[in-house]
């Protein structure tokens, strides 16, 4: 089952997940300026776009575990997560600067030093910002191993991107804790194995 799903994958061209990856977000701006997006449209767009770029995130975590624990080969696409990921948090905040805060510069800085969920938000937006930027063979060529270790960043800006969510409403509600929930589970999958553990594991391989 699983070999067959690679086997589909593999046909799967990268261009095709990034128009996939897109549309959602282009369909939401669409409706936007159709007028069906609610009372408020300007929220409704910047909370799709932060929501979207969340899930992506999270999905460009998953793609190790998910080889490991399942066999499910998507590191083709890992690229294109993290970057349709970033893409999304990027209008999410060019949503709220742009369109929210609209002019209100003095405002917006004053939310970002002071209201803890934006500072969080912009703190992770700052951290996947060198992610974005090296995502290409050149940077991988040039940085070597340091790539790896510089990547690992996508680990605190997933978890503050979660925290981001939990901490905007006023009382705790079950979607953002559940997604909170999972970035702690996929971060502490990628912690090292204790020794016990890892001798355990070690003779069952053998
Ligand atoms: C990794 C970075 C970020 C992630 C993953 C993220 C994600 C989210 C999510 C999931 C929501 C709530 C969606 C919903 O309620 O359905 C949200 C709301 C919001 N985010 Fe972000 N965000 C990020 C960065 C930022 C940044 C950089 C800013 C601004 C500086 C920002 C400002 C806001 C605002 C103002 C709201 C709406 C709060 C409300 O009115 O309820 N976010 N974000």
């Amino acid at each position: 089952m699983i070999r067959r799903l690679n086997a589909i994958l593999r046909r799967v061209p990268v261009w095709l997940v990034w128009i996939a990856g897109l549309a959602p977000g282009l369909w939401v701006f669409w409706r936007g300026l159709n007028g069906a997006l609610g009372a408020d449209p300007i929220r409704a767009l910047e909370l799709a776009l932060g929501e979207k770029g969340l899930q992506l995130l999270i999905l460009s975590l998953m793609v190790t575990p998910l080889r490991r624990l399942a066999g499910l080969n998507l590191l083709r696409f890992r690229r294109a997560f993290g970057l349709l990921a970033f893409t999304y948090i990027a209008a999410h905040l060019a949503a709220w600067l742009f369109l929210d805060m609209a002019g209100l510069w003095d405002q917006a800085l004053r939310d970002i030093a002071k209201r803890p969920f934006i500072t969080i938000g912009m703190t992770a937006f700052v951290l996947m910002l060198p992610l974005a930027l090296t995502s290409n063979a050149f940077s991988i060529r040039r940085l070597g191993p340091r790539w790896r270790t510089l990547h690992r960043l996508a680990y605190a800006a997933a978890l503050l991107g979660g925290m981001h969510f939990v901490l905007i409403g006023k009382t705790l509600t079950a979607r953002p804790l559940i997604y909170l929930v999972l970035i702690a589970l996929l971060l502490a999958l990628r912690l090292p194995a204790p020794r016990l553990f890892r001798a355990g594991a070690a003779k069952s391989l053998r």
